[in-house]
């Protein structure tokens, strides 16, 4: 069955305008899409300790509000400690585990290419320190390696309309983990913390006018929407987060959703 989808209803806000906020102390929001109009697979990039964990945590807990008949995994390959809340649940897989949730998420995705299933709830694999992963499988199990990639890539290229998404964190999406230019089609592409200017040149080559002598500290950044709009962000302090846990235990837990992964 197809979602009604409410153009409000979808707006995700990722965090606020930077230059608002340090200068008229205003909250501009910066919202991204998430109808399957778009593409709304999520990239958080980043030196360790720039804020990316703190953001997905951020993130995953809006996006079970706003999509109660979605289906979300979670694979925290770092068994970081900002995600240790979500160690029992159901659909967090830890370590190698998170292959497993790679493994019903793309065949979920080729179930609905396929026609098999005409379900178009939305599925999200939120992957925590992916490139991490793929390094160390890459030396390794290359064969395993390539695999993983095929996969990520497929879900990239072929999510929006099936309602398959995936938002990732990594220090450095280096272009040979996505096969077939898949790095594309991350609709949503933030970069936070001190620039690294390898970083930038590799995702924002036709923005370097206006990131030029920009500085940014943990949970500050750049944001670049759907290829083409580029934004400073700045990520607010959670203020509720033993609420933003609750929430995000509850996303996980079969018995409080609708399971569509079955
Ligand atoms: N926007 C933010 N506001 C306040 N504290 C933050 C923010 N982003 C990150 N932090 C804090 O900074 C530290 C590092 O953040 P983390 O998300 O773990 O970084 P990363 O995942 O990029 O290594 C954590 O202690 C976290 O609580
Ligand atoms: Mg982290």
């Amino acid at each position: 069955m197809m979602m009604n989808y409410n153009e409000n209803q979808n707006h995700l806000i990722l965090g606020y305008d930077l230059d608002c906020w340090n200068t008229f102390h205003e909250k501009k929001p910066i919202s991204i899409d998430l109808s399957p109009k778009t593409n709304s697979h999520i990239l958080f990039c980043g030196m360790s300790g720039s804020g990316k964990s703190y953001l997905e945590n951020a993130i995953f807990a809006k996006l079970a509000i706003m999509e109660p008949h979605g289906t979300i995994f979670f694979a925290d390959y770092k068994g970081d400690d900002s995600f240790s809340y979500l160690l029992d649940c159901p659909r967090h897989y830890f370590y190698t585990n998170t292959l497993s949730a790679l493994d019903i998420v793309h065949n979920r995705l080729l179930a609905r290419q396929s026609g098999q299933d005409s379900s178009r709830n939305p599925i999200t694999l939120i992957w925590d320190e992916y490139m991490a992963q793929v390094l160390s499988l890459m030396y390794t199990d290359k064969k395993l390696a390539s695999i993983v990639m095929s996969k990520v890539s497929e879900i990239l290229l072929l999510g929006r309309s099936l309602s398959v998404r995936l938002i990732m964190s990594m220090q450095r999406p280096d272009a040979v983990a996505f096969p077939a230019g898949s790095r594309l089609n991350y609709g949503v592409v933030v970069i936070l913390g001190a620039a690294v200017k390898s970083i930038y040149e590799m995702l924002l080559p036709d923005f370097r006018e206006e990131i030029k002598g920009r500085k940014f500290n943990r949970g500050e950044g750049v944001v670049l929407l759907q290829g083409s709009e580029l934004h400073f962000i700045k990520v607010p302090i959670v203020l509720n987060e033993k609420r933003m846990r609750q929430i995000c235990i509850n996303a996980l837990n079969d018995s409080c959703r609708p399971s569509s992964e079955a």
